[in-house]
């Protein structure tokens, strides 16, 4: 279920809590070959924090994305990230979809026993998430024939059925309208206020962020310039 009560919450055993850091990260500088993707970011997110990290093309918010996944490890520089049982998601600009699966199926293949109590409960919030986003009618098409929005809200809401704590998603709405960015952004944002859900979010499309609540931190060239309240930038 997807916000039942507080009380099917504490059944599961995992609760949040708002306050603390999630990442931290000091002087992080990170390379290929010889490109200075990252220079000197030094950056806290807090639990239960909306965050946008903007930027051109070739800033290194991808790259910041990977470091924040444990991914790649920066050269120099001090990082913390969380530990236990923490969940991280992810949402890459790839979206990492099979192709020849329908859409349902993408979805299914992500169900994970250790999550759900049982495959009912996640077909369920597979079936709600699907309902909010507007593809429900559209779940049996091939992911090869579906188009980039499509397959765009279907890697989201994989991410999602994992029950993250902590979401990464890189330019998650490349290929939504601003009604869609906009319905993404609500969803996330829900999430955040009922499961204290962290949210971090890459996008080039500062005008776009700016509508929304968070931090926005920009990045120039790989170094971090910029940080505070999205609608203040
Ligand atoms: N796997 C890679 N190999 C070589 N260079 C890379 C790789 N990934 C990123 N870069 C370089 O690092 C810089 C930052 O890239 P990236 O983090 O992808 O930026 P953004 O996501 O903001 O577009 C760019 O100059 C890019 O060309
Ligand atoms: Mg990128």
């Amino acid at each position: 279920m997807l916000f039942k009560s507080q009380s099917s919450t504490q059944k599961n055993a995992r609760h949040f809590q708002k306050r603390g850091r999630m990442f931290f990260l000091e002087n992080i500088t990170s390379y290929f070959g010889k490109i200075e993707a990252l220079k000197a970011i030094s950056l806290t997110v807090d639990k239960g924090e909306i965050l946008f990290i903007t930027g051109s093309s070739g800033a290194g918010k991808t790259t910041l994305l990977r470091i924040l996944a444990g991914e790649i490890v920066p050269i120099k520089g001090r990082i913390q990230c969380p530990q236990g049982d923490c969940r991280i998601a992810r949402v890459f600009q790839d979206l990492r979809l099979i192709g020849k699966q329908t859409c349902e199926t993408n979805l299914l293949l992500s169900y994970d026993p250790d999550i759900y109590r049982n495959r009912d409960e996640f077909v369920y919030d597979m079936m709600e998430f699907s309902r909010i986003m507007g593809i429900k009618d559209r779940l049996h098409l091939e992911i090869k024939n579906s188009n980039g929005g499509l397959k765009q809200k279907v890697a989201i809401i994989r991410a999602l059925l994992s029950k993250p704590d902590v979401i990464l998603l890189d330019e998650p709405t490349s290929s939504l309208d601003f009604e869609n960015a906009n319905k993404l952004f609500d969803i996330l944002n829900l999430y955040n206020i009922k499961k204290g859900l962290t949210v971090i979010w890459a996008s080039h499309n500062r005008d776009l962020v700016r509508n929304f609540s968070g931090r926005i931190v920009h990045l120039d060239q790989g170094r971090l310039v910029h940080s505070g309240r999205a609608c203040f930038i």
